[in-house]
């Protein structure tokens, strides 16, 4: 899945006619786009092609701090290309192909350019599917996202885990690095035969051979790729099957293991409650990460299995959990939608307090009222990329959310609404636009009002929950 190409201006396509008329006689195809003009990250992504499927087959060696990769991208032109772009940050490409062919490469900064040879009938003309092939070797960076967080590729006490959102997937592997671009995904990683390497999905197999281990893990639902992990360490590791049929694989580092046991426990019943408010669960496994403390200072949602940074208590859980619908499964077209994850995953929490902790959802939307941090700028428009994680994405989205269901005045209704927007955007992306339109379309209620005021209003509105 792919954004709309960028609108480009009539001098420019003028110009990359004339070059492409000059070279080829009008055969070979433009140059596909640098970025995909995210209105937060404009280089991130690229464009011209859309992939279905990677294939990454990585060798980690932590003691060495060495990764060594081979991505096998399938794509498919959406436009007649005579060069393509990757995001990949850091590392060294050693070689390229794409179908099957040697490419030229060129690095610059964040953006790798491949230029596929040969002749006029192998060039990639739009609807043609192929494959780009990179190895690639080196120390992967750990990158400092906008806000100041580390992501990329996290050294941990005894291996490594890699934390994508928003930017950080391009430290490990190339890629079409925006949300909007989701595939499949085969991750297998071959590690020293004392440690253990997971990721998203299902695993497939685990073979030892000459003291190295190989993981193969399997992820057959789209997935955008800020949302693929690996992680590298001494876990404990439990695997299990829900009485939905939903496998469970959870990884543990023994340190934390103690004090992660209850609440990871909680795993089947805390899914099978997010399935009645918010849908069936998405994805074929589930599970958790847990690293130990001071590996990472945040929880991510990684698809099927989050990684928490130490054990988790039951409210982070609730709230990881709960991105696998609203995130992972109906992912934002863009960055400036990302509300609609954390405005959701934060509802649920207000949502599993009334159910289970006597905490109505009133007294939670009450207290995010009153905390002037919700009130900086308004959800669905963050001044800055340093403000996506900010309060106001997640208390004041969830207060959005809320005020929803108060509009509605009818809780069975807008319980159905949530299941009906999970079930229409199921494994696609959706926009915040996306969002008013479906909420107005289903309620038949012109809601002007309300998302001017709570959605993007820049003052704090009059109005309980
Ligand atoms: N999405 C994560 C959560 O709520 C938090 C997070 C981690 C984040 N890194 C980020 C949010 C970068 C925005 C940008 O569980
Ligand atoms: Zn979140």
């Amino acid at each position: 899945m792919n954004l709309r190409p960028p609108a480009r201006t009539a001098s420019f396509l003028l110009a990359l006619a004339l070059l492409s008329a000059g070279c080829s006689g009008g055969v070979e195809g433009t140059p596909g786009a640098a970025g995909l003009r995210d209105p937060y990250f404009p280089g991130l992504g690229n464009g011209g092609y859309d992939v279905t499927h990677y294939g990454l087959k990585l060798d980690v060696d932590p003691a060495a701090d060495r990764l060594r990769g081979t991505a096998t991208i399938t794509a498919r032109a959406t436009q007649d290309l005579s060069a393509f772009h990757l995001d990949l940050a850091g590392l060294d490409v050693e070689s390229a192909t794409v179908a099957g062919r040697p490419a030229a490469v060129n690095r610059a900064g964040k953006e790798m350019t491949l230029r596929p040879a040969g002749a006029v009938e192998h060039r990639l003309r739009k609807g043609r599917t192929f494959a780009t092939v990179v190895r690639y070797s080196g120390s992967p960076e750990t990158l400092t996202d906008a806000d100041g967080e580390k992501e990329g590729w996290l050294r941990t006490a005894d291996g490594a885990v890699a934390l994508g959102e928003p930017t950080g997937s391009m430290a490990w592997f190339p890629g079409n690095h925006h949300p909007s671009d989701k595939a499949a995904y085969d991750i297998e990683i071959t590690v020293p035969e004392a440690l253990t390497a997971v990721s998203n999905g299902e695993l497939v197999s685990r073979r030892t051979e000459d003291g190295r281990t190989a993981f193969r893990w399997r992820t057959a639902e789209p997935m955008a790729s800020y949302l693929a992990t690996v992680a590298v360490g001494r876990f404990a590791t439990e695997e299990s099957v829900t009485p939905e049929g939903i496998r469970l694989f959870t990884a543990v580092d023994p340190e934390s293991a103690a004090a992660s046991e209850d609440v990871l426990g909680r795993i089947p019943a805390v899914l099978k409650w997010s399935a009645g408010k918010f849908g069936p669960y998405p994805f074929a496994s589930a599970g958790a990460i847990v690293e130990r403390t001071g590996d990472s200072t945040y929880a991510l949602e990684t698809q099927n299995r989050p990684v928490f940074p130490g054990p988790p208590d039951t409210a982070l859980l609730v709230h990881e959990l709960a991105h696998q619908w609203f995130g992972n499964s109906v992912t934002p077209a863009t960055w400036r939608d990302m509300w609609l994850n954390e405005g959701f995953a934060t509802y649920a929490e207000w949502l599993w307090a009334a159910d289970h902790e006597d905490v109505p959802v009133e007294e939670s939307f009450e207290e995010a009222y009153q905390n002037d941090a919700n009130w900086a700028f308004p959800p669905a428009d963050p001044p800055n990329a340093v403000d996506l994680s900010d309060p106001p994405v997640y208390g004041r989205g969830a207060m959005v959310v809320h005020r929803v269901r108060l509009a509605m005045d009818d809780d069975p209704a807008f319980f159905a609404l949530v299941r009906g927007w999970t079930k229409a955007h199921r494994h696609g992306n959706a926009s915040t636009d996306d969002f008013t339109a479906y909420v107005e379309e289903e309620t038949g209620q012109d809601l002007t009002g309300l998302w001017d005021a709570w959605l993007y209003g820049e003052s704090r509105p009059p109005g309980e929950g």
